[in-house]
């Protein structure tokens, strides 16, 4: 199938070249003319194991196209995707420029009858809104082309992207029309060959799926967390306790490790939008609100640790980071709580010597930008030389099983600070360093 996909970011890039990895003829379209450029010349923008050598073979192939120019894109295309970003509105509700936009151009360059799917997280009703615009546009060409809307959310992981979208747990399609049903079946047929995992609903339950999802995960790490609290209150492990209750299935072990709370490009920003959706619609979403104010409070829980250990005043203290991405497996940084935790540090005078695999550039470009008083390394043991204690805020797997007799010898006092979710028992106070974390 000749397919386009409109946003060439984590999960335009990622859908495209699976899609291209298929066989199928995917043109990448992305406004910004440098990511474009890059990727024209063999050099992938992000972070995401597997994808680069995905990328670079179905160029080489000729199965995969980076453009600038939708309407050349869209000229020998079946199916269109929109998989631009819906970010945090300053009112709190998913920002819909960018969708609404892309749908404009569509309506404008079409040339023939055109699936167009909506890949973004988007309120429900969006997929309205896209065919009003889409047909707004027609209106004016005095056309009478044929194009649906579907609702096609995504659930890939940044870290994991290329293995669930290879191997997705479902395909969720929503749409009122069979031709596009047969036409996404047959599209996703490929990646669902040893059962079957489609789940056709309408476009609005389709849309409201997407954030069911990301809401009840954040609900799972806020409760993990406030539970966490309370155990630290009451002398109770929460590590202990996820042990506990994970083994009733009904439970499960996964998303329940105490943490630094959750980040990342999805989860603050659809349960934020989810409440804003609920009270647009008249309900109070009580819970929801409640998932976003625990995971507030949760993002500054280690500096808090620190400042009870080092006190209010952290002038002459510098900390060492490990740790700089959202989570691991990916450069992304966005709404990571590396971002509050460093910020508060600093806030009170600390200095930082900051270490992460993939994300000293994100991290220096955008979301640490011009926050003073810190210094980045290229490795992790670089981190802490002079350093009064170290702080680990992501979960790469380089970090599980550091040399702790080099960590003793090196920090000024050998204190570790462990916001991270997974919890390893390291027996560290028999080691002679001093060892704080979530939930203990
Ligand atoms: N990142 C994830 O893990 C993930 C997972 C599931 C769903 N989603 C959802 O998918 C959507 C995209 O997320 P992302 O993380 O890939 O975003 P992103 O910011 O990484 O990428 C968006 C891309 O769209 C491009 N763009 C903006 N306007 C455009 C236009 N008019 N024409 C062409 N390109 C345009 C931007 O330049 C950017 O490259 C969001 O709605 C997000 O909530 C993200």
């Amino acid at each position: 199938m000749n397919i386009t996909v409109i946003g060439s970011g984590y999960v335009g890039l990622v859908s495209g070249t699976c899609f291209s990895e298929m066989g199928n003829k995917v043109t990448c379209v992305d406004i910004d003319p440098i990511k474009i450029e890059k990727l024209n010349k063999g050099i992938i923008p992000i972070f995401e194991p597997g994808l680069d050598q995905m990328v670079l073979k179905n160029v080489k192939n000729k199965n995969l196209f980076f453009t600038t120019e939708l309407d050349k894109a869209l000229k020998d295309s079946e199916i269109a995707f929109i998989a631009v970003g819906t970010p945090m509105g300053s009112d709190g509700a998913a920002d819909l420029q960018y969708v609404l936009a892309v749908a404009k151009s569509i309506g404008k360059s079409m040339q023939k009858r055109l699936i167009v799917v909506d890949k973004s997280t988007v309120p429900i009703g969006t997929a309205d809104k896209v065919k009003a615009t889409i047909q707004a546009e027609l209106d004016i060409r005095n056309s009478n082309l044929e194009f649906d809307v579907v609702s096609n959310p995504e659930f890939l992981k940044e870290g994991a992207a290329i293995l669930d979208f290879m191997k997705p747990d479902r395909v969720v399609i929503g749409t009122d029309s069979s031709y596009a049903t047969k036409k996404m079946q047959q599209l996703y047929h490929p990646f669902c060959l040893s059962r079957d995992r489609f789940i056709c609903m309408d476009i609005r339950s389709a849309e409201m799926t997407k954030y069911a999802a990301n809401a009840m995960l954040a609900t799972k790490i806020s409760f993990m967390n406030e539970i966490a609290n309370i155990c630290e209150k009451v002398g109770a492990d929460a590590n202990q306790v996820r042990i506990g209750i994970g083994s009733d299935q009904r439970i499960g072990y996964s998303f329940i490790y105490p943490g630094a709370g959750y980040g990342g490009s999805c989860f603050p920003k659809d349960v934020k939008a989810l409440t804003k959706i609920a009270k647009e619609n008249g309900y109070n979403s009580k819970l929801i609100i409640a998932v976003e104010e625990v995971n507030d409070a949760q993002k500054l829980v280690i500096a808090q640790k620190i400042v009870k250990r080092f006190g209010e005043d952290l002038t002459g203290f510098t900390f060492g980071v490990w740790g700089l991405a959202f989570k691991p497996g990916t450069d992304d940084m966005r709404e990571a709580p590396s971002i509050y935790v460093i910020k508060e540090l600093v806030k009170r005078g600390a200095q930082i010597k900051a270490y992460d695999p993939k994300s000293i550039d994100e991290a220096k470009e955008h979301y640490l930008k011009g926050v003073r008083n810190i210094t980045y390394v290229a490795s992790k043991y670089d981190v802490l030389n002079d350093s009064d204690a170290l702080v680990l805020l992501t979960e790469w797997k380089e970090f599980r099983s550091p040399d702790f007799e080099e960590i003793k010898i090196q920090l000024k006092t050998p204190v570790i600070f462990d916001g991270r979710n997974q919890y390893i028992a390291y027996d560290l106070e028999n080691k002679g360093l001093e060892y704080y974390r979530i939930g203990k």
